[in-house]
């Protein structure tokens, strides 16, 4: 489900308030070889808050990503690109059984009253979400809206980079497509992408994503109240906090406590939010619609320990997420090596490149 389709060989671009990543993903007969990725830091106030404030800086930092990636030169100028998930509506609509026409109009209709801006000033798109077991009387819809401000500064900025954009994609519907092993989840996943400027929660139960949402807690406010609570500098923070994680020394693990109390609570809010609301149609009886696992990313999922405390605190498992593991795996001498701890920063990425690699 994407705001922008058409179909031809593309790259996928993850833009971030602080930060670029690039990824590319080539078919090979059925299956998806990784041929390139690079990231490249931005400065505060190009993007904020998903928006482009500084397009001309933009552009340049895009033309310098390009000309740095690992692996294969990417050569196509066709970009697969995400939006803002704080920016972006996600939403679930419940409708009884209709023919196509009728869902869609339905659609509009019932979608209005879930968009809180009208919904003229938003592209919209929706897909019906497939249950793991039919219900005869009821379908799902999984709505997606973003605001047409938005979408159109993406879609100018990467006009002016010299690239013609395939789709621009909701960020968690990319996530899901790197970190869902073949798409599928028999019980619900609630994914964790802790980043340097936000955390996202999306929770994905049979073929799609039923929720997501954003929250301004993130991993540089762990590197934060370090330099404040040991009134140090923050590259000294940002090496205590990689150094030290929630295994190591501490005082840093104190500093670190309110963030994590923070994150911990929503969390909780989350899971409890996902059991009372969950989706009826999707064919999941009380004992499956239980959030059965949690999976980490985002370079914050790093912070060592981090998988551990969690699972202590929620008795349910936790654990780093996988945003290779729908490639396969290959020893060709092409192949870029990127490590665990960086991949964990390229599911956007990765997952923005295998919907260009399907197109
Ligand atoms: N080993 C590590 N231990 C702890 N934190 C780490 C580690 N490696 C990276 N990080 C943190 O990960 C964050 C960067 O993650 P990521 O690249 O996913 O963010 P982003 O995508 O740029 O940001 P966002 O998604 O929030 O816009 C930084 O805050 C960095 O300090
Ligand atoms: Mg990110």
């Amino acid at each position: 489900m994407s705001i922008f389709i058409n179909k031809q060989d593309s790259f996928g671009l993850d833009i971030s308030d602080l930060s670029l990543k690039v990824a590319n993903i080539e078919k090979r007969g059925k299956q998806f070889e990784f041929t390139s990725f690079g990231c490249l830091a931005i400065p505060k106030g190009v993007i904020k808050d998903g928006q482009i404030q500084d397009e001309g800086r933009l552009v340049k930092a895009i033309h310098e990503l390009l000309a740095n990636v690992h692996g294969k030169q990417i050569k196509t100028k066709n970009v697969v690109c995400c939006l803002p998930e704080e920016k972006s509506f996600l939403d679930i609509l419940q409708l009884p059984v209709l023919d196509p026409e009728e869902t869609a109009q339905a659609v509009i209709f019932e979608a209005a009253n879930h968009i809180p801006i009208p919904l003229e000033d938003v592209y919209f798109d929706f897909e019906l979400i497939q249950p793991l077991i039919k219900n005869p009387k009821q379908q799902d819809i999984l709505i997606a809206a973003t605001p047409k401000k938005i979408v159109d500064g993406y879609f100018n900025a990467l006009k002016k980079a010299g690239l013609r954009t395939q789709a621009l994609e909701v960020e968690p519907l990319a996530i899901v497509r790197a970190l869902v092993k073949l798409n599928v989840a028999t019980k619900p996943l609630l994914i964790i992408d802790f980043g340097a400027c936000r955390t996202s929660f999306i929770i994905f139960s049979g073929h799609n994503v039923t929720f997501s949402s954003t929250i301004p807690v993130s991993s540089n406010e762990l590197t934060r109240v370090i330099a404040e609570k040991l009134n140090i500098k923050p590259k000294e923070a940002e090496d205590l906090k990689k150094s030290e994680g929630l295994e190591g020394d501490k005082k840093v693990f104190n500093a670190m406590t309110p963030v994590l109390t923070d994150l911990t609570q929503q969390i909780k809010n989350h899971l409890d939010y996902y059991k009372s609301h969950i989706p009826s149609s999707q064919g999941l009886n009380n004992l499956d619609n239980k959030v059965d696992r949690i999976l980490l990313c985002g370079g914050g999922a790093n912070l060592k320990g981090l998988a551990n405390f969690l699972t202590s605190t929620f008795k349910i498992k936790v654990v780093l997420s996988n945003p290779l593991t729908n490639l396969k795996k290959t020893n060709l001498k092409t192949t870029p090596i990127l490590d665990k701890e960086k991949s964990l920063c390229y599911a956007t990425a990765l997952g923005l490149a295998l919907r260009g690699a399907q197109l």
